[in-house]
Order: structure tokens, then sequence, then C-alpha cells
């Protein structure tokens, strides 16, 4: 294939003064990027006229696809009528406040205070912040802790990619700072199960790793427990079953804030508003973005529970926390439009439901290919494991080279998928139609049989 003028114009322009987020510039500049010029519904186009369907609804985010018209026009016209004013000195405006009491139907019960800001770290970071005001104001200033998991993701701020378990993005930059741990195993039954071991067993494995984790560093000194309820950017990895109540049991127990990271999981993407919903816990504290508002504007929130709540809106300090952006007027109008949209579509109800059932059952159909160890999933998230061989889950690289490559015929293939190591995922739009669920397997399968015709050949 040629390249033409105008890609390579915006390379050589790209490649002067652009720094891109997680990539390796040496390796990007030497080859060039990808230019993506524009999209609808669940494609996107490269400036070389490719049409290549969206596996990854951008960075799992575009729930309503490409080029809403209805959100584009929520937009503009909120952008004629308030292009911005802030929260912050005793001041709302109506889209803010409409759109946290939206949310907070949508959240569990009890989960209805909101505090918004313009992306997924962010919203963590407020967290951390308010789940150690909440612990201070409680009188219980030790409690400082706070424990995640080995693989994790949630963001890369410094807050966010301490509490991350992803050292690749941590040792460069000095990180953890303290007060964040990390507790092995990973909830991932294929990749870390023991022979011998049930799934339920694993969960329970798991679950108990967390209580010694409390126990060793004394529950008086844990804040909270963070988990997303479908581990997304480390690996896409669904929880073994019974993991979710035993570790919000656990957080009871020893008193310990209970924390989902709804980033990826909000907002329809496990078929219900909200992962924590499908897996049946209650968190004491939620964050969310992405899908909130389809990725149209950059919006995030926390969620805080009533309890955790009480003491900071009852308290006669100041919160002195928040961003220039915090519920920007136009995302959050656009964030309303989206919410109901997804209603309106059904896309979190039958819509949903059927569209889950078949992107699951053609998941699944890719068991049989020789590459594939293992499929999993749940609504419209689902990974491959490629593998060398079938029993012994032997692969063919240890460093994620094969994922690589897998990646590059997906693209060639007209699909995004995304790979960690040697796992691919997809996260398509929630409007993804029955013909091109059947159209993204159809192309998933051609990738994975140039892949191994590469890995035959050595
Ligand atoms: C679970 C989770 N938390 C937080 C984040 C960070 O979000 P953002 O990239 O918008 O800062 C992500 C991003 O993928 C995420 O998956």
């Amino acid at each position: 294939m040629t390249t033409s003028n105008y890609t390579r114009h915006i390379r050589e322009l790209d490649s002067a003064n652009h720094l891109h987020p997680f990539t390796t510039h040496h390796d990007l500049r030497a080859k060039g990027p990808r230019v993506i010029t524009r999209a609808e519904g669940v494609y996107i186009h490269d400036s070389e006229g490719n049409k290549i369907l969206d596996g990854m609804a951008g960075l799992w985010c575009v729930q309503l696809g490409y080029g809403n018209e209805d959100l584009s026009r929520v937009a503009y016209d909120t952008l004629k009528k308030l292009s911005y004013y802030n929260l912050f000195f005793q001041t709302t405006t109506p889209y803010a406040a409409e759109l946290a009491a939206l949310i907070a139907t949508k959240t569990p019960p009890g989960v209805n205070q909101l505090l918004f800001s313009s992306s997924g770290s962010e919203a963590v970071d407020s967290a951390i912040k308010l789940i150690w005001y909440y612990w201070n104001l409680m009188g219980k200033p030790a409690k400082k802790a706070i424990i995640s998991r080995q693989r994790a993701y949630h963001g890369s701020t410094i807050g966010g990619a301490s509490l991350s378990g992803l050292p690749f993005m941590q040792g460069i930059f000095d990180l953890p700072l303290p007060r964040f741990h990390h507790v092995g195993p990973t909830p991932c039954y294929y990749q870390y199960g023991a022979s011998g071991e049930t799934e339920r067993e694993f969960a329970h494995r798991c679950a108990k790793a967390l209580e010694d984790k409390i126990l060793e560093l004394g529950p008086e000194n844990v804040a909270a427990f963070v988990g997303e309820p479908v581990m997304g950017a480390g690996g896409l990895m669904t929880p073994p079953e019974g993991y979710w109540p035993e570790i919000e049991k656990i957080c009871r127990k020893y008193d310990i804030l209970f924390w989902s990271d709804e980033v990826i999981c909000g907002f329809g993407r496990t078929g219900n508003w909200f992962g924590c919903e499908t897996y049946g816990v209650a968190p004491d504290i939620m964050t969310m973005a992405k899908g909130m508002t389809s990725g149209y504007q950059p919006l995030s929130a926390v969620a805080l529970s009533e309890r955790v709540a009480r003491p900071i809106i009852e308290s006669n300090s100041e919160m002195a926390h928040g961003y220039t952006y915090s519920g920007h007027p136009v995302a959050c109008a656009v964030a309303i439009r989206n919410i109901e949209l997804i209603s309106e579509m059904g896309l979190v109800g039958p819509r949903g439901a059927a569209a889950a059932k078949r992107f699951q059952a053609g998941l699944k159909a890719l068991e049989d290919h020789p590459l594939v160890g293992e499929t999993r999933g749940v609504g419209l998230l689902g990974a491959v494991e490629l593998v060398k061989n079938k029993e012994t889950r032997e692969r063919y690289s240890a460093s994620g080279a094969t994922g690589v490559i897998c990646r590059g015929h997906c693209f060639d293939s007209g699909v995004v998928m995304r790979a960690v190591g040697e796992t691919m995922f997809l996260c398509p739009p929630l409007v993804i139609s029955d013909a091109e669920i059947d159209e993204l397997f159809v192309r998933v399968r051609k990738a994975l049989d140039l892949t191994l015709r590469d890995l035959k050949k050595g």
C-alpha cells in the first residue's frame, strides 16, 4: 500500500512536536502513527481510506458509537447557551445538578453524592483524597492505607498510577507512593488458578489474600479496598465465581471502605448500569467516567454513599478540592442525553441483553480456533487467550509478542482489538448491531488465522 502525501504530512507534523500517551516514542517515530480522520457508528476511518470496525469503543468509552446526531446537537446547543461556568464558591448549573440527580437514580441505593471531574484518573485521585478526608473527620487519622490488586489499572495521575498494580507504569516515575498496597493473586482463574483448584476455591484464596494483607497492615491502618468489577486494562479478567461477595464481606468485617472503580464497567458495559450490580455488591464509593458521555466530552465523577458523604457535608471546614472543569456544563449536558439515550434505546435493557448474548456466543465460538486457549467475558466485554498448547496453556511467547502480532493483523483485517501480553480484548460500542457483531467475529477469526500462519512460519 502506498502512503498518501496527506498521511505523510500528518505523520511529519506529529513526529516533530507530539508526545503520545503510553507510547514507546522510539518505535513510533520510526514507523509513524496510523492517522484516524473520522468515525461513524461502530467504524473508524484512517487517512489511507481504510474503514475499521472499532472493537474497543475507542478506549472502552464510546457506548453510543461515533457521530451521534443527538449528542452532537446537545453539545452545540449547550456551548451556545452556557459555554462554561464553574461549580466553586456556592454556585451550580442546571446541567450539573440534573446530572447528579440522574446518576443517583442509576447507582446502588444510598450511593448518591457526586463530585465531578474530567477524567477517570481525576475521579480516582478525588476518591483517594475524600477517603483520607473521611477517616480524618471520623477521628481515625491512622486509617490511610489503600489496598488494590496486582495488575489493576486505576489511571495514570500520581494517585492513579500508585493505585494501579502495574509495575511498568510505576518504577520509571518512582511510584507507587507510600500508603498504596497491592495484593495477589490477580483474580483471573485461567491465568492464576492452581491445578486441581476449583473456581470457588480460587476466589476464596484471592479473598483470603486480601484478609491477610489487612491483618498484616492492621485494620486500624487500612482506609479502603479498590477494585474494578471486571479488571480492564491490566488484562480483561472477569472475576471468579463468588469473588465479589466474599471481598465485600471482608471489607465490612474490618470496617474498610469498599470502592468499586467503574470507569470501564459503568454505563451498561456489563449489562447493568454498573458492574457492582452485575456482581451483586454495594460499594461505599464508585468512580466513573468513559461511557458517562460515550467519550463525546471528558467527564468523570466520584460517587459517595451517604455514610461517607455525611461527615463531609456536616463538616464546617471547606472541602478544599476540585478542578476548573469539574462538572463542565457542556460535558454534563452531553452526559444527561447520553444516559437518556442508553435507557431509551434499551442498551441497559432488552437490546443490550440481546447484543450481549450474541456477542458472548460469537466469542465462545472462537474457542475452536487452534490459537485460542480460553475466551471469557460479560456483557459487551470479551477476552481471548492466545496459546500454543490448549492443554498445558503454554504460550508462544513470554513477552507478549504474540499479542502484538495479532493486534497488527486485527488492524489489517479491519478490526480494532487491544492486546495485553498474550490476551486480546474486545469492548465494542453498545449500539453494535447483530450484523456488525457477526462481521466483528469474521474479522477477528481472520486475524487469528493470520497470526497463527506467522507463528508457524517462525
Ligand atoms: C478502571 C479505570 N480507572 C481509571 C482509569 C483512568 O481513566 P482516564 O484514562 O480517563 O484518566 C481507567 C482508564 O482506562 C480505568 O480503566
